[in-house]
């Protein structure tokens, strides 16, 4: 069991796709919402959609979580409105797609930095008070391709494993405290993040709603589930790679991703952003 209502949820990328739709999911639920991202004006507008919308406090730290300092302010500013946080939903994220060495590695350091820095320590700063009061939740943003090695978004793939395994292993220390920890692993989902990877090309397969995302991964909290994939057809791929050797899924996950035009010059056609 799970209780949302009167609740407040702290929801990093909350300014679009699948950290929206947590937000509105959450407030319709009666939560109190933290907004958490880059973009302070789209935030500010959510936020007022939400405390207009439901009997909530809704509010915005616009941040930039590949700073250094980003998390160390959320908790000081988390501290000085008063509030408490009962469910961290670490949803900010980003992917880089592209022949390694064409990829910048400021932007690469970046994606760690987001990826998984932030997340660790945003939960390093909301557990230990969840544990004192014996309550509270982690939602941690992985990916199906947290599962297997991903020629052309290696370091993204790569991060999604480690927010895999993290989550995992919290789960079990932390479950006889009564804080429940769970990866959400989404598939291909429609929101702005392959555009932003510039891997929209490569996708195929039918996308799947940042609202479908957030159903999953609440039902799965309300289970106490410690990881969840979302969709059923997603939900295979890791059992099929657990089939075969690894080597195997990596060269087949290279044919299925090499970038258009990336010959036997190595000089890639994959773009970059930023
Ligand atoms: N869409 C998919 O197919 C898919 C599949 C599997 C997993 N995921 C994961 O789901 C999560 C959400 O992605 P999405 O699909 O909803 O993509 P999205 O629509 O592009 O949203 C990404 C969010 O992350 C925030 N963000 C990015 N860089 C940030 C930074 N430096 N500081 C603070 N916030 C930052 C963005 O806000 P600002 O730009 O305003 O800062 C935005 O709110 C990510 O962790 C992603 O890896 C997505």
């Amino acid at each position: 069991m799970f209780t949302y209502q009167g609740k407040t949820a702290l929801i990093t990328g909350a300014s679009s796709g699948i950290g929206e739709a947590f937000v509105r999911a959450l407030a319709g639920r009666g939560m109190h919402v933290m907004l958490v991202a880059r973009s302070e004006e789209k935030l500010r507008a959510l936020a007022a959609e939400m405390s207009g919308q439901h009997e909530v406090r809704a509010e915005v730290i616009a941040a930039d979580l590949g700073q250094e300092q980003a998390v160390q302010l959320i908790q000081q500013e988390v501290e000085r409105r008063g509030l408490t946080i009962d469910l961290l939903v670490n949803n900010a994220g980003f992917g880089t797609y592209g022949l390694f060495e064409t990829i910048s590695p400021e932007r690469e350091h970046q994606e760690v930095m987001v990826n998984i820095a932030a997340m660790v320590a945003l939960t390093h700063a909301f557990v230990p008070p969840m544990v004192a009061r014996g309550q509270g939740a982690v939602i941690n943003l992985s990916s199906v391709a947290g599962f297997q090695p991903l020629p052309y978004m290696a370091v993204y793939a790569a991060t999604k494993a480690f927010v895999l395994s993290f989550s995992e292993a919290l789960s079990v220390e932390y479950r006889r405290h009564g804080v429940r920890v769970l990866a959400l692993c989404p598939g291909v989902t429609d929101t702005a993040f392959l555009k932003e990877a510039s891997a929209e090309p490569l996708i195929v397969a039918p996308k799947r709603t940042p609202e479908q995302a957030v159903a999953t991964g609440l039902r799965a909290l309300e289970r106490g589930r410690s990881v969840v994939i979302d969709g059923v057809g997603n939900a295979m791929l890791p059992q099929v790679v657990r089939l075969f050797p690894r080597a195997l899924i990596a060269q087949i996950a290279g044919q299925v991703m090499r970038p258009r035009g990336a010959g036997m010059s190595g000089q890639a056609a994959a773009t970059q952003k930023r």
